[in-house]
């Protein structure tokens, strides 16, 4: 049965601009645009409404989780801030809503600096590895969790 309607954002970080040409070899050849119509036909389907940003900036980052603290869900791919942004962490922390991390690469299988993440420990999960893919997982697994984190822990 479709959920109601969950209000969902996608926020993505710093270069998911250009995704597409971007170290195909590393990102593939899939559009941000491309990416975001994928989430929105899932959403659909999942009848929740979904709220695309990308920013290059710390700051705007920041300003678009306060902005939307009455969302049910935030899907953030927070790019190269994942492995440095305090703040970012402590906005999500700050706004209270389930929030899953989500990247194309598998974070943990690359330089050592990209596997350790400030933002991790404030979401519900991290999803990664997966390409495009990894959105639309955090997208089923966001759902599922609105709908049942009544009856969990
Ligand atoms: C990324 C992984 C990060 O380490 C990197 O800085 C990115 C993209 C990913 O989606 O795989 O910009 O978040």
């Amino acid at each position: 049965m479709a959920s109601r309607g969950y209000h969902i954002v996608v926020l993505n970080g710093p270069n998911l601009n250009l995704l597409g040409t971007r170290e195909p070899d590393i990102y593939g050849s899939v559009t941000l645009g491309q990416i975001e119509q994928q989430i929105t036909r899932y959403g659909e389907e999942q009848s929740a409404k979904i709220d695309f940003y990308q920013s290059n900036h710390e700051g705007e980052i920041i300003d678009i989780i306060h902005q939307n603290r009455e969302a049910d869900g935030i899907i953030i791919n927070p790019g190269a801030y994942t492995h440095t942004s305090v703040a970012i962490r402590d906005a999500i922390a700050s706004v209270n809503i389930p929030a899953v991390e989500v990247h194309l690469s598998n974070i943990h299988s690359r330089e050592e600096f990209r596997s350790h993440s400030f933002i991790a420990p404030v979401c519900i999960g991290q999803i990664c590895g997966f390409g495009a893919t990894s959105y639309i997982i955090a997208l089923a697994a966001l759902v599922d969790y609105l709908k049942t984190r009544k009856s969990r822990p």
